[in-house]
């Protein structure tokens, strides 16, 4: 068949995220040789917390535009100690998701083979759930400031934004991807008990937009409660859209229920393909076990998987998931899973198993 290649931006960013992403571009190697009918080429970006600390700056003045000739984007993690995490966060990860209009957050989460829930009675077909986070606005959005910052009455706003336009297309990509799935069942979460402007405008366009999906089924959740639903009822849940800080928050508890943060992906996409998109696990750059080899490599796969997906080859994104799943069901996991190998051995691993799949 044809061979397309793909420009790949990788940006490993600081700690684990460096070593993971090691990991994904040899998984990705090893699949696309396997395969056969892609090719990726990668190009490495050094922008991270040393850099920064080097030059001034995560990313060069004209950094969105290089980045826009790509046609994704793998993406470690950002963040290093002696740098304030909001400078590392909004020096790098969350201008390029605002530049490149990249407003959605897709977390998928399921426990995969050989892999067990700290939640007792809760079997693997119980937890499959994506979560749909806004990524755009919101809580995130960057508006506010800070006033008489070196006094004794300080004051600083954070001002959560809601648009009309940016609520309308996370919800009609929520209805979507519930559509796409077996329940086409949507979740929403809210807080609009509390938050009586924006939450409110929020629930509104929901009851709006769910009027195009007859078919989907629908619940809305208030945030706080939503914590005790995924603990007690994991079950009831399929799809689940949330703004950017509850599905920042409810995605890392998913992860932990099913099993570890160390396995959980996300993509953030650009539904119009107008920019590449950005593929990354949902982990930080963990200094505590940073440079000790033994960083899960899984959220990394299952992020190069997606990717893969988003490229329009369907099939070899379900071959990597299946490699990754044979080698965790044989129990070829690192410590954060009870296991005992380290992120070198788990990626051999997974480079044999595509070997054999394929
Ligand atoms: P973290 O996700 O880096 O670590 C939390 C805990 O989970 C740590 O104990 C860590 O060792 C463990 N862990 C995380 N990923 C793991 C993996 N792949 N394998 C095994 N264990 C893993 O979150 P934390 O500690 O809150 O943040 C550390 C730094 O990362 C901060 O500077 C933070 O701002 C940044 N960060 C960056 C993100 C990004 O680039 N998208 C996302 C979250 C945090
Ligand atoms: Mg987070």
């Amino acid at each position: 068949g044809t061979n397309r290649i793909f420009r790949i931006a990788c940006i490993p960013g600081d700690g684990i995220g460096i070593d993971i992403t090691k990991a994904a571009i040899k998984v990705l190697q090893k699949l696309s040789d396997t395969v056969g009918t892609f090719t990726f080429d990668f190009e490495i970006f050094d922008w991270s917390s040393t850099t920064f600390k080097e030059r001034g700056y995560y990313m060069p003045p004209d950094g969105f535009e290089q980045l826009k000739a790509y046609d994704a984007i793998y993406f470690g993690a950002v963040g290093w100690p002696d740098v304030p995490d909001h400078i590392s966060l909004w020096g790098l990860i969350l201008p390029i998701r605002n530049s490149l209009n990249q407003y959605v957050n897709v977390r998928p989460t399921r426990i995969l083979r050989g892999i067990t829930s700290p939640l007792s009675n809760c079997p693997p077909t119980s937890l499959n759930w994506v979560i749909i986070r806004e990524n755009s606005e919101g809580e995130y959005a960057g508006h506010g400031g800070t006033t008489h910052a070196h006094s004794s009455h300080t004051i600083a706003t954070e001002v959560s934004i809601f648009t009309r336009i940016g609520c309308e297309r996370i919800f009609r990509f929520a209805f979507e991807t519930a559509r796409s799935r077996p329940r086409k069942k949507l979740t929403m979460v809210t807080k609009s008990n509390a938050q009586r402007h924006g939450m409110v405008l929020w629930d509104q366009i929901f009851a709006e937009i769910k009027e195009e999906y007859p078919d989907v089924e629908v619940d809305k959740m208030l945030v706080d409660a939503m914590t005790v639903r995924m603990v007690l009822h994991p079950q009831s849940l399929d799809t689940i859209v949330a703004t950017n800080l509850h599905a920042d928050i409810l995605s890392d508890l998913a992860a932990a229920l099913s099993g570890s943060i160390g396995i959980a992906a996300s993509s953030n996409l650009d539904p119009t393909r107008e920019n590449p998109s950005m593929f990354e696990p949902i982990h930080g750059s963990a200094p505590d076990i940073a440079g000790k080899g033994i960083a899960n490599p899984v959220g990394a796969f299952w992020s190069a998987a997606e990717m893969v997906r988003w490229l329009g080859f369907e099939e070899a994104a379900n071959v990597l998931m299946e490699c990754v799943e044979n080698v965790t069901e044989a129990s070829i996991k690192t410590r954060d899973l009870g296991g005992e190998k380290g992120t070198e051995e788990v990626t051999e691993a997974v480079c044999l198993e595509i070997e054999k799949v394929i």
